[in-house]
């Protein structure tokens, strides 16, 4: 179905507006607030803090990534629906960005230097997925936020107990990515050949691996 809504400019345009929203030094979004917010840890040491904030520049890195992508496949989704469920997904993944970049700065951690070429990687590897086709894209979508789900399990068991305020971030991250992987394979997505899950899992082995240090 020819997509009557978005013309090729339209979309080239709404996707400038995103990447100029996210330099540095632009406002940050305005973000959702989390419901039930723990209040601040004050009995953290400073070890703690460093490996809370090593672990939320890793999860800001990867939200900027799941952001990329979202907004790469969107650049080249073929039905209108599709758009849709991109925009909807991509608006709770700018959230995310939020929630880590709040957690980053109350812990007095900075974010990873190399967060444009993980953003700019992303947005190109969406857009990829994008041209193999809705099935796939949403195939894809399904795969990485199932990634994504062990991935914040992982760091879940890695976060020091008293950092109450980034595990109530991560628990909720984790229910929206579970929510936006079921959507996906629910709106059609095709299981991705295992060699390819493969790929993506060392792409973001590689990812986070090099986000916890840089
Ligand atoms: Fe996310
Ligand atoms: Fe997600």
């Amino acid at each position: 179905m020819p997509d009557i809504h978005f013309s090729p400019i339209d979309r080239l345009l709404l996707a400038a507006d995103q990447v100029l929203r996210r330099l540095p030094g632009a406002p940050a979004a305005a973000a959702p607030q989390l419901a039930d917010m723990p209040p601040e840890a004050t009995e953290l040491t400073a070890a703690e803090r460093r490996q809370a904030a090593a672990l939320m520049r890793v999860n800001h890195a990867g939200e900027l990534a799941a952001q990329g992508l979202y907004l790469g496949q969107s650049l080249t989704a073929r039905s209108p629906r599709m758009l849709d469920h991109l925009r909807t997904a991509g608006a709770e993944e700018a959230a995310h960005v939020a929630w880590c970049r709040q957690r980053l700065a109350a812990l007095g951690g900075r974010a990873s230097l190399l967060d444009p070429a993980w953003f700019a990687g992303s947005v190109a590897i969406g857009a990829l997925a994008g041209l193999a086709g809705d099935a796939w894209s949403l195939g894809f979508i399904t795969e990485t936020e199932r990634q994504v789900e062990a991935h914040l399990d992982d760091h879940l068991t890695r976060l020091p107990a008293g950092d109450r305020r980034s595990r109530a971030v991560i628990e909720q991250m984790r229910r929206d990515e579970v929510r936006h992987g079921e959507d996906a394979r629910r709106a059609g997505g095709r299981e991705l050949p295992a060699p390819l899950r493969g790929l993506m899992r060392l792409a973001a082995k590689l990812m986070t691996s090099t986000a916890e240090r840089l």
